[in-house]
């Protein structure tokens, strides 16, 4: 439901974030929380998650750090790596893998160094009916940073798409439109997550004015042509499009820094600036598609029976948030949004 000062969804699944570890999970953990009822956790930890032991152990850690009286369910994902025992995807644990190719981002090291390594590891995915999850850029330095993930879809995605028809796959975090178009055109079991930034900020952004740290993330944001192509994606009702932050916190030195971390964290303000996006495209009434049914529907997970309210109150977005014993500036900080979560709402009879 939506009028003027009220937005009425079905509760959010956020199905891409990044929650840490340690210190920092009390926060991370509430943050994403406060707005979503489930999530799909990344597992780029140090060491990252490539096991069904390590697995239990971060849901353990993630569970024991929700806050009280919230309900809130973490959804594992496995880190691909090339050599790599099939029995490690236990379902019982895991709710989907994570390619990242090797070096592509944030502790991405230990990731996939060339497809031919983990075919049974898709194999697996393929029959036990798992999502694959795809960081869709290629890590070689002759391609230009900007190109990556057009390049990504040319050289890997394509063949991955043929090789394993009923695989279900998600690109993640798209930034072109190369790639909005590229999941339009394969079939049902391919879709993709878009976050509030990419969203909300062109390549311009990093560089206003000077070098703009916490507008950095990967994949880089693209030209304006790609934000519209993604903003009419998310906007356009697809099933294919859905709501995955990549909320992923760096605290303050490591990004205003002479090699700064790439991510930016959205979590505290997450569905407030994809309201606003969904506004400026006057289809605010295609948010819940987007936030709360197209990701389960892929997933093949129950929609929320809860509902959440964001009112039509503006407020200005602060400029640090505490995540562990750290700061983090966070998305939007120092900017106006008008739209406010206001949390969830009584169950309607
Ligand atoms: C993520 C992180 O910091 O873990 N960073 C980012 O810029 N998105 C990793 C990732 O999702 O690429
Ligand atoms: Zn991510």
């Amino acid at each position: 439901m939506t009028d003027n000062k009220a937005l009425i969804l079905r509760q959010p699944d956020d199905w891409h974030v990044h929650l840490r570890d340690g210190e920092a999970l009390a926060d991370t953990v509430a943050a994403t929380a406060r707005q979503f009822a489930r999530a799909i956790v990344m597992p780029n930890l140090k060491p990252p998650v490539t096991t069904a032991a390590l697995g239990r152990s971060y849901r353990d850690r993630i569970t024991a750090a929700i806050p009280p009286g919230t309900d809130f369910t973490p959804l594992m994902t496995l880190y691909l790596t090339d050599h790599q025992d099939p029995a490690e995807l236990d379902p019982t644990v895991f709710t989907a893998a994570k390619l990242y190719p090797a070096h592509a981002t944030t502790n991405s090291a230990a990731g996939v160094t060339a497809i031919a390594h983990i075919r049974p590891m898709l194999d697996t995915l393929q029959r036990l009916d798992l999502p694959l999850l795809v960081h869709g850029e290629v890590t070689d330095h002759d391609v230009d940073i900007f190109d990556r993930e057009a390049v990504f879809i040319e050289r890997t995605l394509k063949q991955l798409v043929n090789d394993y028809p009923a695989l279900r796959i998600v690109f993640e975090h798209i930034t072109t439109r190369d790639a909005v178009a590229f999941v339009e055109a394969c079939g049902p079991n391919v879709a993709a997550t878009i976050t509030p930034h990419h969203l909300a900020l062109n390549r311009n952004a990093m560089f206003d004015g000077g070098i703009r740290p916490h507008a950095y993330c990967l994949p880089v944001a693209k030209r304006e042509v790609h934000r519209q192509a993604l903003l009419a994606a998310a906007t356009s009702g697809s099933p294919k499009f859905f709501l995955g932050t990549d909320s992923a916190p760096h605290e303050v030195s490591t990004k205003e820094s002479a090699c700064g971390c790439a991510g930016i964290y959205n979590a505290p303000v997450a569905l407030e600036s994809y309201a606003a996006s969904f506004e400026a495209m006057g289809a605010l009434d295609r948010l819940e598609g987007f936030a709360s049914e197209h990701g389960p529907r892929f997933y093949r997970l129950p929609l929320n029976e809860g509902r959440v309210r964001l009112d039509r109150t503006a407020f200005t977005v602060p400029d640090r948030q505490t995540v562990g014993q750290g700061k983090v500036v966070p998305f939007m900080a120092n900017e106006v949004l008008n739209w406010s979560f206001s949390g969830p709402i009584p169950p309607q009879n």
